[in-house]
C-alpha cells in the first residue's frame, strides 16, 4: 500500500497534457496524443530550445549509464523513468552487461503501459507503477527487492523528474531516503532544469514556460545550482562536479554550443 492516498497512479488522462508524453513528442517519439504535441507546440513558439534541453537531457542519461558500467555498476533504479524512447536504460546497460538489471519506476500510464510492453519479455528489467514520493512503496516492492540487491552499489537515476516535485513534497528529503538504501561504491545521478545563467531573454521563455506548464498535469519547479548540489552533500561528486548537462564528461564538443546549454544542470555522486 502506497503511505500517501494522493500518491497512487495516475489515471490515463486525454482532457489535461502529460509532461510525460509532451517529453516524449519532443523527443521524437510517438506515444502521446494531439493535446499533448498541441501543448509542446504552444510552448515551442515562445521557449524554442524546448526540444533541445530534452535531447540535452536525455544525452546526459546515457553518458550517466555508460559511466556507472566503466564503474562495475550492473543494476539501476531509474525514477521518473519516462515514456520508452531512444537509449533506454536497459538497453544501454545490456548492450554491454546483458544481464545488467533495471527496475523502471514512473506513475504515468502511457509511460507504464509501454514499458511493460517492452519489457514483458525481458527478466532483467521491469518497470513500476508508482509515485516517486513514495519511496517506501517503492524500496519494498517485490519487484525492486526481486531483481535489485541494495547489499551491493547500484545506480540510482533521479534524471530529468525533480523538477515536477514542488518544495511542499521536500526533494531534498525524498533524495535521502533513497539515499539511506544505497550501499558504498553506489552512484547517484540527478539533472534538473535551471534558469540563473541563462540570458534575460531565455529567463523570460523559461518564466512562460512554468506559466504554459500550470496547464499541465505536472508543474515545472526551476532551481539553482546551490539547491541541486546540496542533495548531493555528504557524496564524492564525480569530477566534473554539478554541471551544465552538455559539461559533463561529453563524447562530443558539439553539445557546449547548443542554445539550451545554460537551462538544465547535471551531476553524478559516489556513496562513500
Ligand atoms: C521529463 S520525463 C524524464 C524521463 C527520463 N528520466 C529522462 O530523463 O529521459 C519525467 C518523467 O517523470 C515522471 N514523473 C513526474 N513526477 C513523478 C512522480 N511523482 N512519480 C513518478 N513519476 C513521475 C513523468 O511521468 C515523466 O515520465
Amino acid at each position: 500500500m502506497s503511505a500517501h492516498e494522493d500518491y497512487g497512479p495516475k489515471e490515463l488522462d486525454l482532457e489535461v497534457p502529460s509532461a510525460a508524453r509532451a517529453y516524449d513528442y519532443l523527443l521524437g517519439g510517438s506515444h502521446n496524443f494531439k493535446i499533448d504535441r498541441d501543448f509542446a507546440n504552444q510552448v515551442r513558439e515562445h521557449s524554442p530550445w524546448t526540444p533541445n534541453v530534452t535531447r540535452l537531457n536525455r544525452s546526459f542519461l546515457g553518458r550517466v549509464v555508460r559511466f556507472c558500467l566503466d564503474q562495475g555498476i550492473t543494476q539501476f533504479l531509474d525514477l521518473g523513468s519516462g515514456i520508452p524512447t531512444v537509449g533506454n536504460v536497459h538497453e544501454v546497460a545490456q548492450q554491454r552487461v546483458p544481464d545488467a538489471r533495471v527496475v523502471y519506476v514512473d506513475y504515468e500510464p502511457v509511460a507504464y503501459q509501454h514499458a511493460s510492453a517492452m519489457l514483458a519479455d525481458n527478466p532483467n528489467a521491469t518497470i513500476i507503477q508508482a509515485d516517486i514520493r513514495d519511496p517506501e512503496f517503492i524500496l519494498n516492492h517485490p519487484e525492486t527487492r526481486e531483481l535489485l540487491d541494495f547489499s551491493r552499489p547500484l545506480g540510482l537515476l533521479i534524471v530529468g523528474v525533480l523538477l515536477f516535485i514542488g518544495p511542499e513534497d521536500q526533494p531534498a528529503e525524498l533524495v535521502r531516503a533513497y539515499r539511506e538504501r544505497l550501499a558504498p561504491g553506489s552512484y547517484l545521478a540527478i539533472s534538473h532544469i535551471t534558469g540563473e545563467h541563462a540570458s534575460p531573454e531565455l529567463q523570460a521563455q523559461l518564466a512562460a514556460t512554468v506559466a504554459a506548464y500550470r496547464e499541465a498535469n505536472e508543474q515545472l519547479v526551476i532551481r539553482d545550482h546551490a539547491e541541486i548540489s546540496s542533495w548531493f552533500a555528504g557524496m564524492e561528486l564525480v569530477e566534473p562536479g554539478v554541471t551544465f548537462l552538455p559539461d559533463w564528461r561529453p563524447d562530443t564538443p558539439d553539445e557546449a554550443q547548443d542554445l539550451a546549454r545554460p537551462l538544465g544542470y547535471g551531476g553524478v555522486a559516489r556513496q562513500p
